[in-house]
């Protein structure tokens, strides 16, 4: 039966995150009670408001298809909010909406690879990025990083050929939560622009940003840069809304052209009682997000201040991810010792591209990170 299927589906891995969390939910269901710092979502509720606005379409009968780029209303809104927050003029018909900010990435590189054409990615990456080139047929090039757990640039220079069609950036980072400085994204622009690649800016954890930190997008910083840069972001991580797969890109009209005939040949619109939900939630005062924002900011801070000097970690600047070592073990040796003597979930850095460090999510109750905290300190003192 196998040999049947397509070579993509073979070269293909499972998502890691979903992984642990398939045993996670297998332990749990023994009786085990187990610390999940696994997840990638952020642990409070989609706001009452977002909720009534789903209510009130549902109620209202906008149940049907819609426009299959995303309602007009959501994507003037999107276009108001990129220009608010991020410095960035789109025409609505610039943006195209779809089913999570993971739909809009994978339609980005159905639209710009061809067979073997390179995508470079700067280790440690978000799992599901080499995954999604590999399946529009583009070959994924990993990036290396300098000691800040950065681009290293020589690297990214050697790496570009004829072949290669763009980069991601990811700032704030998944998995590493670095924040790429304005300064930084010009030397990258820089050579963006000298070889005329598109550039990807995942921007999903724009406001998960700490130390008084201010999140840039990278196609802010020129109107060349802007011309190549294709802008992600979505509502799932700001306002707690993983489950409604709303996410948007912003991209020049050409590529966003092709983009929305992709999308109307294949899923055709999001759900269109989410994009309500999504335009009540980008309606919103983002000032009003502040108090969650700082909340994780204080998980952050207590997680680095009581790790103990046995753990090697990664500070967050951003998103609520903390990547940590501990003495000479390999990531999945980690994993495993987290969960069997510690009942702690993580995800193994190896699937990051980033060896020997596992991920951590600080997005759960002080209480579960405190617990966490003493467990992995535990576990330092026995293998660090
Ligand atoms: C870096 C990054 N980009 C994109 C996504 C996708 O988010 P969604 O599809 O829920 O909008 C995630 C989710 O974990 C992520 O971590």
């Amino acid at each position: 039966m196998e040999n049947k299927f397509s070579r993509k589906t073979k070269e293909l891995k499972p998502s890691a995150t979903l992984l642990i969390n398939k045993k996670v939910s297998e332990m749990k269901a023994k009786g085990e009670k187990i610390l999940n710092l696994s997840v990638g979502e952020p642990d409070f509720d989609t706001p009452a408001f977002i909720k009534g606005a789903a209510i009130k379409a549902i109620n209202e009968g906008f149940t049907k298809y819609t426009d299959s780029s995303g309602i007009k209303e959501l994507r003037e809104e999107i276009s108001k909010k990129l220009f608010k927050d991020n410095n960035l003029l789109y025409y609505p018909e610039q943006i195209i909406v779809s089913n999570g900010a993971k739909h809009s990435l994978f339609n980005i590189f159905l639209a710009i690879c061809d067979e073997g054409d390179e995508v470079i990615i700067p280790q440690p990456y978000w799992v599901s990025y080499p995954e999604m080139v590999k399946i529009a047929g583009g070959k994924p090039v990993f990036c290396r990083f300098n000691n800040e757990y950065k681009i290293d640039i020589e690297h990214l220079k050697s790496l570009i050929n004829e072949k290669t069609k763009a980069i991601i950036l990811n700032s704030p980072s998944n998995p590493s939560g670095i924040v790429y400085e304005k300064d930084e994204l010009k030397t990258i622009g820089e050579i963006i622009l000298r070889n005329n690649i598109f550039c990807i800016s995942d921007e999903v954890y724009e406001y998960y940003i700490y130390d008084g930190k201010k999140h840039v997008s990278i196609a802010s910083l020129n109107e060349e840069l802007k011309n190549l840069a294709i802008v992600v972001n979505g509502v799932s991580k700001t306002f707690s809304m993983t489950g409604w797969r709303i996410g948007y890109l912003a991209a020049p009209l050409s590529l966003a052209k092709v983009i929305g005939n992709i999308q109307s040949q294949t899923t055709s619109n999001p759900s269109s009682i989410s994009q309500k939900a999504a335009l009540s939630a980008l309606s919103f005062n983002l000032k009003d997000i502040s108090p969650i924002i700082r909340e994780f900011e204080v998980r952050r801070n207590l997680l680095i201040k009581n790790l103990n000097e046995f753990v090697q970690f990664i500070k967050p600047q951003g998103a609520f991810y903390l990547m940590l070592k501990i003495g000479n073990l390999n990531s999945l040796q980690l994993c495993e010792k987290l969960l069997d003597e510690e009942k702690i979930a993580a995800v193994a850095g190896d699937d990051f591209g980033i060896e020997n460090f596992v991920r951590i999510s600080f997005a759960v109750k002080t209480e579960i990170l405190e617990q966490a905290i003493a467990g992995i300190n535990r576990l330092a003192k026995k293998y660090g």
